[in-house]
């Protein structure tokens, strides 16, 4: 009985909002009520239609639950996102992490540039990008799915990482990673990755 509640006790206390295990994937409904009011942004069905707005469908859930913590606590800063995250509860937290990693991922339009995605694919296997962000640019746990996304917020989130407005989860290394790139690679890295 000692083990058993100092253990909960454990879970509670240090697993505050970032659950491992998918518990929650029963209650589709609520979730589908609830990301509403996300949806009005982030689009239907998760797929972004508004610039400067990610898609967030097929997000790993893990990801999106520590940048949901992350705007929360005022680690990761966005007038947009900031007053939303505030109103958030732990359990709406990991509600919106299954809900979204659970839709179906955004088909990316056709590539009108491929030399640019050309340039682009040379520049994530000579960073090694897919290192952290798998083989297909799905993402995984806390890292980014980038496959899809929309161009123009691939392009911000770079500069917001370079420019150290955007700082990532700790140890995300996504600034030292941001830093060496040029304005060139990260419009080329940007085209390829939202044409996957
Ligand atoms: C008023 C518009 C708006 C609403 C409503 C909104 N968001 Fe956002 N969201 C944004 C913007 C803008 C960003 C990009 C912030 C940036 O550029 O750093 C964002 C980013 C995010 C991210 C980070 C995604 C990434 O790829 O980095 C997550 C996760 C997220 N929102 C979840 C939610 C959830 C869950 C809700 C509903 C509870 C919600 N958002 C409602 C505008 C909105
Ligand atoms: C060492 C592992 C690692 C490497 C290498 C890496 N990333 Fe990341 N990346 C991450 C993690 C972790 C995150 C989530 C960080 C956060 O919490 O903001 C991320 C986030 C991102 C985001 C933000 C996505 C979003 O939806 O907000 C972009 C864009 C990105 N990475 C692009 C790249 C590109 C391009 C490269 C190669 C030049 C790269 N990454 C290399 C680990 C890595």
């Amino acid at each position: 009985m000692r083990v058993r509640f100092s253990l909960r006790m454990l879970c509670a206390v240090a697993l505050v909002a970032v659950a491992s295990a998918p518990a929650i994937s029963a209650d589709t409904t609520a979730a589908k009520e609830k990301a509403e009011m996300c949806t009005a942004c982030h689009g239907e069905g998760g797929i972004s239609q508004t610039e400067n707005i990610p898609s967030l469908a097929a997000q790993p859930d893990q990801f999106i639950q520590w940048q949901l913590v992350f705007f929360r606590g005022g680690a990761r800063k966005n007038e947009q996102m900031q007053p939303i995250a505030e109103q958030v509860t732990n359990e709406d937290i990991r509600l919106f992490g299954a809900y979204f990693a659970a839709l179906t991922p955004p088909k990316p339009s056709t590539d009108d540039n491929p030399d640019l995605s050309k340039k682009g694919a040379e520049a994530a296997a000579g960073r090694r990008c897919a290192s952290c962000h798998t083989d297909t640019y799905a993402g995984t746990k806390a890292v980014a799915r980038l496959a899809g996304q929309r161009e123009e917020y691939l392009v911000k989130a770079l500069h917001d990482y370079k420019s150290g407005v955007r700082s990532g989860g700790a140890g995300s290394a996504m600034t030292d990673v941001a830093y060496p790139l040029s304005d060139e690679e990260i419009t080329a890295l940007a085209h390829y990755l939202a044409h996957l």
